[in-house]
């Protein structure tokens, strides 16, 4: 079926939505991006996501063509018009048409995009399986804290898993783990402390980290914010993914190496169902 789609303040056809071969997001990958879960035709974490837009823009020197209500109502627009009651809305915000030169351009005119995509959400088969994952290098640019569309790397990565077999890839620097291909990666030790890798240029600041690790608190789970080795994932109790299309996903498997027992833990298993019901009960 054939979706609406938002560009540059029109509501078209996907078949109609053009950008041009210009584009600097196209050319340079000169662009940023969000990705929020629609459930029950309702927006998932949507002020986190619209701030580290914000913060993704300012960071890169660009403007949001829409800002506050005016972007809240074209998500819930966007829902609306292509029915989605669960999957995911993709934003993109390029520097906009230029002639290619390295330089970014004075007054740029912003690109501004967004699509829907259904995805069931909640019933995840990979939520009650666990995933497996391999390690590989993180060879990414160093700002990672800013959500840009260079994403070769983790589209690479992420094939690497699949044709050896895996369901992601957890990147490594310096020996630490960064962060799943585009997940946060978590740890729970054996004594039930959960340990993710604290904010920094490195690392993406997930939206979906920042619920869980509240949640986690709430719920009386230690949580330390620092970097861990793989040798210390491969060690631990549990593991887990966090982003906004998976929520809390158990990883099961680290380079063939068994995590607990080999199946998602009980404390992932209770950050996923605390998350969802708050999730739920906060939607808008
Ligand atoms: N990715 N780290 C990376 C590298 C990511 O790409 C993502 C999300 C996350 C988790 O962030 P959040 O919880 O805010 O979704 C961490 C999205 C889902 C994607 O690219 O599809």
């Amino acid at each position: 079926m054939s979706r609406t789609v938002y560009l540059n303040g029109e509501w078209l056809d996907e078949a109609d939505a053009k950008i041009s071969i210009f584009d600097r997001g196209y050319t340079f990958a000169d662009a940023i991006y969000e990705v929020t879960a629609v459930v029950g035709g309702k927006l998932i974490d949507y002020h986190g996501h619209a701030a580290r837009l914000q913060r993704s823009l300012g960071e890169l020197g660009m403007k949001c063509p829409y800002e506050g209500e005016d972007l809240l109502a074209i998500h819930r627009e966007i829902v609306a018009r292509n029915n989605i009651e669960e999957g995911m809305i993709y934003l993109q915000i390029s520097r906009g048409v230029d002639d290619r030169d390295f330089i970014m351009p004075d007054k740029p005119v912003p690109t501004f995009s967004m699509f829907t995509q259904t995805k069931k959400v909640l019933e995840n088969p990979y939520a009650k399986s666990g995933i497996s994952v391999i390690s590989l290098p993180d060879w990414r640019w160093e700002r990672r804290d800013i959500k840009t569309v260079q994403l070769l790397y983790p589209t690479w990565a992420k094939t690497q898993a699949h044709q050896q077999g895996a369901d992601d890839a957890w990147l490594i620097e310096e020996g630490l783990v960064t962060e799943a291909s585009s997940a946060t990666a978590h740890i729970v030790k054996k004594d039930g402390t959960l340990v993710t890798r604290d904010l920094s240029h490195v690392i993406l600041p997930g939206i979906t980290r920042a619920s869980t690790l509240d949640l986690a608190r709430e719920a009386g789970i230690k949580v330390e914010e620092r970097p861990f080795t793989l040798d210390e994932a491969k060690q631990a109790a549990e593991a887990f993914n966090t982003s906004a299309t998976n929520f809390v996903l158990p990883v099961v498997n680290i380079d063939g190496e068994q995590i607990g027992d080999g199946t998602p833990g009980p404390i992932t298993r209770k950050l996923r169902e605390i998350y969802v019901k708050s999730r739920l009960a906060t939607a808008i």
